[in-house]
């Protein structure tokens, strides 16, 4: 049993909330206890560290990535600077393609160093579980290749990878008009494939004018859901295809994205208990003028995740905490509503209920920061100093 005494808690349950003076029991992997330290009952012993009065949080969940992939997109960026716009950048070849070349061309080995420096980044802020799709191969190989660099990833780090089949993410230059064909002869028999290694956690697509229509996204749930695997759903991002509605009659997990979304996509979502995962790095970097209807989502209760989007297109950015900074300066989200995003609501984005709070119960797995108060997270423009992470139970400072 490890005792953590002296701290600030954030135990995400119902809000912050938040135990001054408090302490936590750890048993193994698990969380036994938790509550203020005067009321720790005495037949739990263990070895006490003393956390100086520190704020301990739930570690942070990054429900939302493309963290595997080759190359960069500076030169796309720059291009955008000069009045091209994503879509149109997207349509002339470059775009989710130019990453598609480049991931093709890269070896396994070469997408795992180039992902490491990434996920050691999210780890230092207290990161303990990543979300990482595929959907940069567009062939069968390369999706096979980059799920075996995201399981890989969560061998050689203390890190849970939850892996996201996106072969349905667009249309490869070969299948140019033929998106149908595209998913019959590629990317189904890929998720077939993917899925009988156990490389598949979930099933994710891209629901729009310049990836996949409703009906196709619905071929591609189907067969997810013949393999009995939770599908999400990049929704509602640069138009409305209600795309949401389409995942809450699927049972998706998430919704993601939703800066079109409508009052019917948010109503179907709460009824389905989807989660709304939004990622203001995307907005901000293809400089989306339309908000995400933050307001109707909390009018339906709706829970809202907030990630990173990790990509090289629309998100160049590792900083959950940065995320969530960027949630509440341009969504208006609370720093409550953001951090609840990066726990609690994330952990139900990724169908993980073991996880997201501090609570009897729950992996122990928790970030301990050089902070006092938990609106500090979101509120610094770029990370908050961790001073610890404990992954199962284990410190690894
Ligand atoms: O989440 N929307 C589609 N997929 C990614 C972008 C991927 C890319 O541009 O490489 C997203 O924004
Ligand atoms: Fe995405």
């Amino acid at each position: 049993m490890m005792i953590l005494g002296n701290a600030t808690v954030a135990t995400m349950v119902g809000g912050y909330g938040l135990i001054a003076a408090g302490a936590m029991v750890l048993d193994g992997a698990q969380v036994l206890w938790v509550g203020p330290e005067a009321d720790l009952p005495p037949r739990f012993t263990g070895h006490r560290h003393d956390l100086g009065g520190r704020l301990v949080t739930p570690a942070l969940i990054d429900c939302h990535s493309h963290l595997v992939f080759g190359g960069h997109r500076a030169v796309e960026f720059e291009m955008r600077l000069q009045g091209a716009s994503y879509e149109a950048v997207a349509r002339a070849g470059g775009g989710i393609l130019s990453t598609v070349r480049a991931t093709r061309a890269a070896t396994e080995a070469d997408l795992l160093a180039a992902a490491l420096p990434r996920v050691d980044q999210m780890l230092a802020e207290g990161v303990t579980t990543i979300e990482i799709k595929s959907g940069y191969g567009l062939d069968i190989e390369t999706e096979l290749r980059m799920l075996r660099v995201a399981r890989r990833i969560g061998v050689l780090r203390p890190v849970h990878v939850r892996t996201t089949f996106l072969g349905a993410h667009a249309i490869p230059p070969d299948y140019v008009g033929r998106p149908d064909d595209y998913l019959a002869e590629q990317a189904i028999p890929a998720l077939h494939a993917a899925h009988a290694e156990g490389l598949v956690d979930a099933v994710d697509g891209f629901c729009e004018g310049i990836a996949f229509s409703p009906a196709q996204i619905a071929r591609v749930f189907a067969v997810a859901q013949s393999l009995g695997l939770p599908v999400k759903l990049h929704a509602e991002q640069l138009s409305n295809l209600h795309g949401a509605a389409l995942a809450a009659r699927h049972g998706a997990l998430s919704a993601d994205h939703l800066e079109y979304l409508d009052a019917d996509g948010a109503a179907a979502m709460a009824d389905a208990g989807t989660v709304a995962v939004i990622l203001p790095g995307a907005f901000y970097a293809i400089r989306e003028t339309r908000l995400p209807p933050i307001q109707l989502l909390r009018d339906h209760d709706v829970p809202m995740a907030v990630a990173t989007d990790c990509n090289p297109g629309t998100s160049p950015m590792t900083s959950l905490c940065l995320a969530m900074n960027m949630a509440c300066t341009l969504f208006r989200l609370t720093p409550e509503e953001a951090l609840l995003g990066t726990t609690t609501h994330a952990a139900r984005a990724l169908g993980l209920p073991d996880r997201g709070s501090i609570a009897p119960g729950q992996r122990a797995d928790l970030a301990i920061w050089q902070a006092s108060h938990p609106a500090e997270l979101a509120y610094r423009i770029g990370p908050t100093p961790l001073h610890s992470r404990i992954f199962g139970g284990r410190l690894d400072a």
